[in-house]
């Protein structure tokens, strides 16, 4: 399907139809369920790429309220050790509804309740939510359509008609960039989580496959295990998928807190486009059968008119075909697909993950709960504070590990508190998504999430469709409202069904979100990088 190619044509004829649609929600409906898909994502994307005309603030103030953008939260130099790069904020004045994150909850709820009905009544009938459950709808229909993408063929048997083509940049879109490590933020030297295949320093008191792992050092793992994937072809006349190894997140990194132009921020990813453009793949297909894939959140690459935060580089036309993978996606662009944060576990074999799965299930939690983080103080909507408080004033049953004290600068003291606890709290952050849901899926320590887009609406590939397998969901407005108190809400939650959870967690989706060493030899299992991989593939083999 021809998705943006005639967008330039056919707009104002399009727009016509969008604003038709935006009028009567009823009639969208009918008509979605009816259109085949490719029509669909042909709205979604043109929806969202005239998004400032069309659609407008309806998405972005679902994203703003769920991301509190609102309140951009700065840092100062030195005092983030586990440091998360604020985002620019979409919308500085702010005029958000206080009532929106409340209905998300409802959309939430109702899509737990019957999640074969993505078209209800009541979504037509609510009114003023209209605009929020459409959003939400958009999201959960985006996620489904990148589940249909999902191969169920588990082990690649054959190469046959699955070549890999990993392209060899000039050396300035990747190594060069690594070659920055000592620059690249004012006040830590990244040199180090770049040994080891960008796994960091080994952790030996965690045992096997432990590594300190930087949280944007996905780009370099990924293309390390691409270039031995069995499947990698050397002629492009042979290839299926095209993988572009340029380490965007660390291009724009390196600008983050230095005061340079946004031309300065753009130059490189602009430089790619035009060095694609004369390869002979990229045309053939529109960048279609392309990926790549991006170690930092989506909105630092979507830089919007005169803010200064991040690049345009995923804005630009000629990246709206190919499939991004990201730790953190758009949540309305459906080539965005979020893949798991690299975590501090990289096995090498099957053993490697089988003992730690031992480990984990064995262990004896002594706490009910934990929180490792940091409050936000300059944040004032961020709920962090109330959690932390809460947490403090019942120490039997809470723990609580203060990041902005340094409590979680070594890997170990967060995996070891981790591993001793029932439930992980993850609240939003500076973005939705956070490392540590993965690190507490990893600890078998189930997440509390109180976002549906801190994962729910992130990792199609890797995290079931029902999210009360493996987390439990807190609507952060009831804990802004003071409605709830999280230890006595977890205190709540049968052991019976504590231990399903961790069950769940540890045999069916640890081996899947970690991201094995590069050479890492899994017969058994499937890791998060062959399951992304196999998916890609099946996603490529059925465009057109
Ligand atoms: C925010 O917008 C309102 C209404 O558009 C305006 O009256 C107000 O001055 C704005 N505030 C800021 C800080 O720009
Ligand atoms: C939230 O919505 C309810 C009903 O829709 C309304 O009565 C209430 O005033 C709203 N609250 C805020 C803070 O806007
Ligand atoms: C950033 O650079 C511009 C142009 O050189 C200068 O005018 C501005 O004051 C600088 N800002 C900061 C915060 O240093
Ligand atoms: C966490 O550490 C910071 C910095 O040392 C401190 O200001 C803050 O009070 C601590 N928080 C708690 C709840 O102890």
């Amino acid at each position: 399907m021809a998705i943006s190619m005639s967008k330039k044509k056919s707009k104002s004829s399009k727009k016509v139809e969008t604003k038709q649609l935006q009028f009567s929600d009823t009639i969208l409906f009918k008509v979605l369920y009816r259109i085949p898909a490719a029509i669909f994502l042909l709205i979604l994307i043109f929806l969202w790429s005239s998004s400032t005309t069309v659609i407008s603030g309806k998405f972005v103030h679902v994203c703003v309220s769920s991301r509190k953008l609102n309140n951009l939260y700065c840092l100062s130099a030195g005092t983030q050790p586990n440091f998360e790069i604020p985002i620019q904020a979409l919308n500085n004045n702010g005029s958000i509804s206080p009532n929106i994150s409340a209905s998300i909850k409802e959309v939430v709820d109702i899509a737990r309740e019957d999640s074969n009905s993505i078209i209800g009544n009541r979504v037509q009938n609510n009114g003023s939510d209209d605009e929020v459950a459409f959003a939400v709808k958009v999201v959960e229909k985006q996620l489904e359509v990148q589940r249909s993408w999902i191969s169920n063929k588990n082990h690649v048997t054959s190469c046959e008609g699955k070549g890999i083509y990993v392209y060899d940049l000039p050396s300035k879109f990747n190594k060069d960039l690594v070659g920055q490590c000592g620059d690249m933020i004012p006040w830590t030297n990244f040199c180090m989580y770049f040994n080891n295949d960008a796994m960091g320093e080994p952790i030996a008191k965690l045992g096997n496959g432990w590594y300190h792992t930087h949280q944007y050092a996905l780009e370099l793992i990924f293309h390390t295990r691409a270039l031995k994937h069995p499947c990698r072809v050397y002629d492009e006349n042979e290839a299926k998928l095209f993988y572009v190894p340029y380490y965007g997140g660390l291009d724009i990194l390196r600008w983050h807190f230095k005061n340079v132009s946004n031309d300065v921020k753009d130059t490189l990813g602009l430089d790619l486009i035009k060095w694609l453009e004369n390869k002979k793949p990229w045309l053939k297909n529109s960048g279609k059968d392309h990926v790549f894939v991006l170690g930092k959140i989506s909105w630092d690459f979507r830089r919007k008119n005169d803010a200064s935060w991040g690049t345009r580089l995923l804005e630009l036309d000629q990246m709206q075909n190919s499939m991004k993978l990201l730790i953190e996606r758009q949540p309305w662009h459906v080539n965005d697909i979020g893949i798991p944060h690299p975590t501090y576990f990289h096995p090498h074999s099957d053993d490697d993950i089988i003992t730690w799965q031992l480990n984990i299930i064995r262990s004896n939690r002594k706490s009910l709960i934990s929180f490792a983080g940091a409050a936000r103080p300059d944040a004032p909507e961020n709920i962090r504070s109330i959690l932390i408080n809460q947490c403090i004033s019942d120490d039997t049953k809470c723990r609580f590990l203060n990041c902005s004290s340094g409590g979680c600068d070594k890997p170990e003291s967060v995996i070891e508190l981790f591993r001793d606890c029932e439930f992980c709290l993850q609240p939003p952050g500076d973005s939705p998504t956070r490392k540590s849901v993965f690190d507490s899926l990893v600890s078998g320590c189930i997440p509390v999430l109180f976002d549906p887009f801190t994962a729910y609406y992130q990792y199609p590939w890797h995290l079931p469709e029902d999210h009360s397998k493996y987390s439990v969901f807190v609507d952060q407005e009831e804990v802004r409202e003071m409605k709830v108190n999280i230890v006595e809400r977890l205190m709540k939650v049968p052991v019976r069904e504590r231990e399903d959870m961790r069950r769940f967690i540890v045999y069916e989706l640890l081996p899947g979100l970690v991201y094995g060493d590069s050479n890492s030899q899994l017969q058994k299992f499937q890791d998060a990088f062959s399951i992304t991989m196999n998916n890609l593939l099946h996603r490529v083999n059925r465009i057109e």
